[in-house]
């Protein structure tokens, strides 16, 4: 069977964006946006990538993507220009070679999928994958002959008014035949208004050499939106957003205001969890079963909390641990901490776990109590069932046996904790 390769162009200058960071890398829920055409390719199977980045641009592509294969596109001539800087790389190869943007990152796997399918179905030269709008604004038209083939793309600049009315457009996604593209992309000419290559050019040329070029359609309306400014980047987080909010949703978690809550597409959330509004939850995060989490909650990577625990109001925690009924309920934050269960951690206490060099950790056993307040310098040992009185300062490398109730600042021990009271 023949193999599939992709071209992600990447190197378009992104005027739009008015930014210093290259186009592609904007992030997007979280992630640099050509990450997300990276991952549906993946998905879709398609293994061997190739992105065509500008010189300027390099550096920081390949330093977010090692691994990936690059090549450069010498000087910003236009799409058409960027897919032809591609050929040397492709000259061993014999297969379909599917064509996306960096800039259009909603475009899903099945789609993709699709796409390659009705290729090698149709044993077409060329697939373009199309979808029919309200507004086709900016996008390029889809002219079909007589005979309701595509005959050709026209982009927005081009257009004739009778060809404005054309509701159907080229998503700007598109699956070749390797030897059609290279042989055929040289053929394309200057756009005189705007001094590119067109890639899309390349349709009009196929069809006059007798290649077969056909259409996949796409169907889902925000699968296609071009982020070229900051304005559609937020319109393509709020899609990815609602997304994840209601993947998580149908998984059996409760969000009670998915407006104002935002949760990485990675995290893991347990059944029966309630989040509630204005709670940020990042990447690498785990949240088990029956919690409650907010609101103004913001829980950073690295964090993990177990079954029934409860971190309420303007409570940050990095990379900390809670264990199993744990109870963080306002205005504390917690980092490189461990937290045992059934621990109950008093307003306002916050661990100093950074003391300008490094990370320290804070190790709090199950059935501790800390009282309001509490400062625990790292590294530092809260034994079992101790208790930290209100307003204490527990200075690093002083570490509480269990039982114990310290208090005072510096805090020193006084007492033993009558019974264990849990
Ligand atoms: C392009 C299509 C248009 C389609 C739309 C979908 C062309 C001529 N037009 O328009 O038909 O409806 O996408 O979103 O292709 N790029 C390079 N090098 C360059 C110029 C661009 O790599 O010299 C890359 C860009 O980074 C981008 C892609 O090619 O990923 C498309 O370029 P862009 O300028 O965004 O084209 P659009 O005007 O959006
Ligand atoms: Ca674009």
């Amino acid at each position: 069977m023949k193999q599939t390769a992709a071209i992600i162009l990447a190197a378009g200058r992104g005027t739009r964006m008015k930014s210093d960071i290259p186009k592609v890398l904007q992030e997007l829920h979280g992630r640099p946006m050509i990450q997300f055409v990276l991952n549906a390719l993946d998905e879709a199977g398609v293994g061997k990538k190739l992105i065509v980045v500008s010189k300027k641009d390099e550096k920081a592509i390949k330093k977010k993507f090692p691994g990936a294969d690059t090549v450069v596109q010498k000087k910003l001539m236009g799409s058409g220009d960027a897919v032809r800087s591609a050929s040397q790389y492709f000259s061993g190869f014999n297969g379909r070679i599917v064509v996306l943007c960096g800039d259009t990152p909603l475009i899903n796997k099945e789609t993709i999928k699709r796409l390659i399918k009705t290729h090698q179905k149709e044993s077409a030269s060329c697939t373009v994958l199309t979808a029919r709008v309200d507004n086709p604004a900016n996008y390029g038209r889809i002219v079909r002959d007589d005979s309701g083939n595509v005959a050709k793309i026209i982009e927005e600049k081009d257009l004739s008014i009778y060809e404005e009315v054309i509701e159907e457009i080229n998503v700007g996604a598109y699956c070749f035949r390797r030897k059609d593209l290279f042989n055929f992309i040289k053929k394309i000419e200057i756009n005189k208004k705007k001094k590119e290559y067109y890639l899309t050019d390349l349709v009009e040329i196929l069809r006059k050499n007798d290649k077969r070029v056909v259409s996949a359609s796409c169907r889902d309306e925000n699968e296609f939106i071009g982020v070229n400014s900051k304005v559609e980047l937020a319109k393509a987080a709020k899609v990815i957003k609602q997304k994840v909010l209601e993947g998580l949703m149908i998984s059996g978690v409760t969000i009670v205001d998915p407006a104002s809550t935002f949760i990485d597409m990675d995290a893991v959330i347990g059944r029966d969890t309630i989040i509630y509004p204005s709670t940020i939850i990042e990447k690498n995060v785990a949240v088990g079963k029956s919690c409650k989490v907010g609101p103004f909650t913001r829980l950073r990577p690295g964090t993990r909390l177990s079954d029934d625990v409860e971190v309420g109001n303007f409570v940050e925690l990095n990379r900390t641990e809670v264990a199993s009924g744990t109870k963080i309920k306002h205005h504390t934050y917690f980092g490189d901490a461990y937290v045992g269960k059934n621990v109950n951690v008093g307003a306002g206490s916050i661990t100093a776990n950074y003391d300008g060099k490094n990370k320290n950790k804070t190790i709090i056993g199950d059935g501790v109590f800390i009282g309001v307040g509490a400062v625990l310098i790292a590294p530092i040992r809260i034994g079992k069932n101790a208790i930290v009185g209100a307003g204490s300062v527990v200075t690093k490398n002083r570490n509480v046996p269990a039982n114990k109730i310290v208090a005072g600042v510096p805090a020193r021990i006084f007492k033993e904790r009558r019974k264990n009271p849990r």
